[in-house]
């Protein structure tokens, strides 16, 4: 779908929600550039000083006060999406109890892992080794592939925005990966001289994945197949974030990424080595690790399915932890709207809870202030009543 064909489709939408479509009404002027400030390599600062000393723009003091769920106490819902297709008559019944298992997923955790995907294991295996080799590569080497001013890809940081906010203790590699004509191929390394082709199969492998994910979630939605996908303005657009999370002699004093909710619809994350560090944040505050399954994705419900489905879904806040001996890698494919689309709840069955603003607005604003929990989201909020307007969801 061309652009002009893709806004006209968000114009039918216009009709029946209010469009907060300029972002003065959302946010402040000085925060509408979509970029984030440089920083350096935290990689770099490890294997320049060991690692033994933590600037003081790392320290978080309130990480070691926080509650964190003990082994067995408690675990995101594993979800078996071989079950989730089968459509043979005498394989009904399981199919559709593995559908409402992912139907309460979504609500009650807004994250599960997905096993039995269908991702072949060499696509998953080659992107594994090449992120490795990249990151493996001489400092000199990756800032070829630097962020540059006044845009998001490449290899750096993202959501800094001002010099006195506290540092995650990360670096990454964000790209734009889906359809391919969005790629920026300045940014895509070529050192390994596989990476691209690897990137190129994963995501495409990926987007598959989630495509039908959203195909199964409209159904239960009680949407078309196409539910989702027909407010995506032609097919929808994938990044990917590979971050590499360092080592750090002060591990539970740091951060490797800040509690946030994506902004996306869904979220596909590979865990790329044995080291673990994703949490989840539960509804008394305290936080779930996550212990991927080998070979699964870690998959969860981002801002914008919250707001398409009316808050039916939950986007739920997670964060990074350090390990103290080991570098942590993982492979986030974000999955959203094209940039044509509008974004609002498209379940009307209810009083909306949010407001309907086009998608470019909407990255603006995420992309434009540092991660705050779910704060983003709130401001997404229509103010029918002013107190739930403040809980955390
Ligand atoms: C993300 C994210 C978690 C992880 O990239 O948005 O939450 O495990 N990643 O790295
Ligand atoms: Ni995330």
């Amino acid at each position: 779908m061309d652009s002009r064909s893709a806004l006209n489709d968000g114009n039918k939408w216009h009709s029946t929600h209010k469009i907060y479509g300029t972002l003065s009404e959302l946010h402040t002027a000085s925060e509408r550039r979509m970029e984030s400030l440089p920083v350096p390599s935290v990689q770099a600062m490890v294997a320049a000083t060991g690692g033994a000393h933590v600037p003081p723009r790392y320290l978080r003091p309130e990480v070691a006060a926080d509650a964190v769920a003990s082994d067995g106490e408690a675990a995101i819902p594993i979800i078996d999406f071989e079950r989730l297709l089968l459509h043979h008559p005498e394989e009904e019944e399981a199919c559709r109890g593995e559908s409402a298992r992912l139907h309460a997923a979504c609500q009650e955790w807004g994250f599960f892992q997905l096993i039995n995907h269908g991702v072949p294991d060499d696509v998953i295996e080659g992107m594994k080794a090449n992120i490795e080799a990249f990151f493996g590569l001489p400092a000199e080497t990756k800032q070829q592939f630097a962020q540059e001013r006044g845009q998001l890809e490449g290899y750096g940081q993202l959501f800094v925005v001002s010099e006195d906010q506290k540092l995650d203790w990360a670096d990454i590699l964000y790209l734009n990966t889906q359809p391919p004509e969005h790629r920026n191929m300045r940014f895509w390394p070529d050192k390994p001289d596989t990476l691209r082709s690897a990137l190129d199969a994963y995501s495409a492998a990926v987007k598959t994945v989630a495509d039908r994910l959203l195909g199964l979630m409209s159904i239960s939605l009680g949407l078309p197949p196409e539910g989702i996908a027909s407010k995506c303005g032609g097919g929808g657009i994938q990044s990917v974030r590979m971050n590499y999370y360092p080592p750090c002699a002060e591990a539970g004093k740091v951060l490797g990424f800040s509690p946030h909710s994506d902004a996306d619809l869904l979220t596909l994350v590979l865990q790329v080595n044995q080291v673990q560090g994703l949490q989840v944040k539960r509804q008394d505050g305290s936080w779930v690790p996550v212990r991927p399954l080998e070979g699964a994705f870690v998959v969860n419900v981002g801002d914008i399915l919250q707001i398409f489905t009316n808050g039916r879904y939950r986007s739920v806040e997670h964060r990074a932890v350090i390990n103290a001996e080991r570098a942590r890698l993982s492979v986030a494919a974000f999955h959203s709207p094209s940039i044509h689309a509008t974004i609002g709840p498209l379940l009307t069955d209810q009083e909306p809870m949010y407001k309907t603003v086009d998608h470019q607005s909407f990255m603006r604003l995420f992309f434009s202030a540092k991660l705050e929990g779910k704060s983003f989201l709130q401001r997404m909020k229509l103010n029918l009543d002013t107190a739930s307007a403040t809980t955390t969801n």
